[in-house]
C-alpha cells in the first residue's frame, strides 16, 4: 500500500491567508526550517491504478497539480481521473470543500458516515456533483468497508471507520447545546483503519481526535503506521499566540505535549511509524528547528509534510 500525504496542515493551511503570527510570516518569506503546507488530506493506492483520497481539502486542485499519480494518465481518455473514491472523516470545511472542485462530470464515489452524508445532503451546493455520476455511499461504524469504484470494482483498499472523541463541524455547532458538545453525535468525527487486500499492514488516519481513550489504544496496538491529530502542541496555544480564544479541546483536538497530550497517551502503544498531520499554523513544530519539534522527534514521532510518502 502506498500512502501519500497531500496536505499536512489544519484548516487555513500554512501560511494561513490572514495570519500574521511569526510562523506564517516566516513561512511566507521562505525561512529555513519551515515548509508551507496545504490543508488536511491523504491519498492511498494498493493496486497501482485506483487512488483513494481521504478528505477533500479546499486545496485539492493544487494538491492534484503537485501529484502526478492523481492526474489523468497520458494514455487515458480526454476526461479521466485515477481518483476512484473520496472518503470523509468529518464535515469540517477543510475536509469537504474540495468536493466542489471535483465537479466536471467525472465519475467517482464518496464514502462517509450518515452524519457527514447528511451535511452534504443539506447543503445544496454539493449537488454540483451530479448524483448519477458521483454516488454517495454510507460508511458503517466499526465494520470493514471494501472501497469499490463507481462500477463496483474493488480498488484494493478497505477501511474501517470508528468513532473517536471529537466534535460536530464548526459551522454546525449549536450554542444552545454547548454543554452537550454543541450537538455532536456519533459519526460526526471518525478515525479510519486503512488496509489493502495484498498485505496485512494497517495504517490509521485520525486527523481529528479530542482524546485517546482505552478503545482507541486497543485499536492502535500493533499498527504499522498512525497519522494522528497534530493540530496544537499545547492546549492554550492559540490563546498564548494571541490569535484566537479557543483551546484545542474546544475545537475537538487534543494537544501533543505534556502529561495529557498525545505523545504521553500513546507512548506505551506499539506502533510502527507515528506521524503528526493536521498541524495548525500556531503549532511550533512547524519550525523543524524548534525545541518543540525536537521533543516530538525524540519521542519517536515524525512531523508530516506535504508529499510525504509511506509504503506498507
Ligand atoms: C477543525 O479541524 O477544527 C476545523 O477544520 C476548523 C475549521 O473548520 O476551520
Ligand atoms: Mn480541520
Amino acid at each position: 500500500m502506498h500512502l501519500k500525504i497531500l496536505g499536512s496542515a489544519a484548516g487555513g493551511g500554512f501560511p494561513q491567508w490572514n495570519c500574521n503570527f511569526h510562523l506564517s510570516r516566516a513561512a511566507r518569506t521562505g525561512a529555513a526550517g519551515l515548509r508551507t503546507r496545504t490543508q488536511s488530506s491523504l491519498a492511498a493506492c494498493a493496486n497501482g491504478n485506483d487512488w483513494i483520497i481521504f478528505n477533500a481539502s479546499p486545496d485539492i486542485r493544487e494538491q492534484i497539480a503537485a501529484t502526478t499519480c492523481l492526474q489523468p494518465a497520458a494514455s487515458g481518455p480526454l476526461r479521466s481521473t485515477p481518483i476512484s473514491a473520496v472518503v470523509l472523516t468529518n464535515a469540517d470545511v477543510d475536509h469537504i470543500a474540495g468536493l466542489l472542485s471535483l465537479r466536471e462530470k467525472e465519475r467517482f464515489v464518496i464514502y462517509a458516515t450518515d452524519r457527514v452524508l447528511a451535511v452534504l445532503e443539506q447543503n445544496s451546493i454539493f449537488n454540483v456533483l451530479d448524483r448519477t455520476l458521483v454516488e454517495r455511499r454510507k460508511l458503517s461504524l466499526d465494520a470493514k468497508s471494501i472501497i469499490l469504484d463507481w462500477q463496483g470494482r474493488p480498488t484494493g483498499i478497505s477501511i474501517e471507520a470508528f468513532p473517536v472523541p471529537g466534535k460536530i463541524a464548526l459551522f454546525l455547532e449549536d450554542e444552545a447545546k454547548a454543554d452537550e458538545g454543541f450537538g455532536t453525535q456519533e459519526g460526526d468525527t471518525v478515525g479510519l483503519r486503512i488496509t489493502s487486500d495484498n498485505s496485512d499492514a494497517s495504517a490509521f488516519y485520525i486527523p481529528g481526535c479530542a482524546r485517546v481513550d482505552r478503545d482507541l489504544k486497543a485499536r492502535l496496538d500493533g499498527a504499522q503506521c498512525l497519522m494522528f491529530d497534530g493540530t496544537v502542541f499545547t492546549d492554550d496555544e492559540m490563546l498564548a499566540a494571541g490569535v484566537g480564544a479557543k483551546t484545542g479541546q474546544r475545537m475537538g483536538h487534543m494537544h501533543i505535549a505534556g502529561a495529557d497530550g498525545s505523545i504521553a497517551a500513546l507512548a506505551d502503544v506499539p506502533i510502527g511509524r507515528r506521524i503528526y498531520v493536521h498541524i495548525n499554523n500556531t503549532n511550533p513544530i512547524l519550525d523543524e528547528r524548534s525545541p518543540e519539534a525536537q521533543i516530538v522527534r525524540e519521542h519517536g514521532w515524525e512531523i508530516g509534510y506535504d508529499g510525504m510518502e509511506v509504503r506498507l
